[in-house]
């Protein structure tokens, strides 16, 4: 049998591991303002980072309560960074949907790791890490929410950046979507 883990050592691993995604989340945020154009994904981007700044706080006053430095090094921002530039070899240089596509994925990481982090912190008697991870989880909602319902609009940028609208079909009409042309 392996010897029994600490409850609390978990707690702060996952803390950690929070902490260094939203890091690695902010950094991430600043490129993608810099290239999106869409007005309202970049209102939205913005009011994000604001909100993501908020989050790291919150996360270091949940790891100071638990009196672990918020500047040990995790593994996950170094993960992340990698894995966005992954994302970005595959999806080549179509900006508008590249960025949502980042945007989406990233939330909804994000969004599985407080569903964890939640639990996790109900299972250590930390119903306060419980709360925080419930409120940075529903702003990551927000943010998701926001890019789906801006893909029909992404698409559209991406074409139009390729000069491909005009031969694009109005995707709202069935007619024109089921018609083969040539
Ligand atoms: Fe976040």
């Amino acid at each position: 049998m392996s010897p029994a883990l600490d409850l609390d050592t978990k707690l702060h691993d996952y803390l950690h591991d929070a902490h260094a995604m939203e890091k690695s989340v902010l950094r991430q945020l600043g490129s993608l303002l810099a290239t999106t154009r869409n007005q309202q994904l970049h209102a939205a981007l913005e009011r994000h980072q604001a909100l993501t700044r908020q989050q790291i706080a919150r996360l270091e006053e949940r790891l100071e309560a638990h009196n672990e430095d918020p500047s040990a090094p995790g593994d996950v921002g170094a993960q992340f960074a990698a894995f966005f530039k992954a994302l970005g070899s595959i999806l080549r240089s179509d900006k508008p949907v590249r960025n949502a596509k980042d945007v989406f994925v990233a939330e909804h990481l994000e969004i599985a790791a407080y569903e964890v982090l939640e639990r996790l912190a109900l299972s250590a008697r930390d119903p306060e890490t419980a709360r925080v991870a419930r409120e940075n989880r529903a702003e990551e909602e927000e943010m998701a929410r926001i890019v789906s319902v801006n893909w029909d609009t992404v698409v559209d940028e991406m074409l139009a950046e390729e000069h491909l609208l005009e031969q694009a079909a109005d995707r709202s009409k069935p007619e024109e979507v089921n018609v083969h042309s040539g």
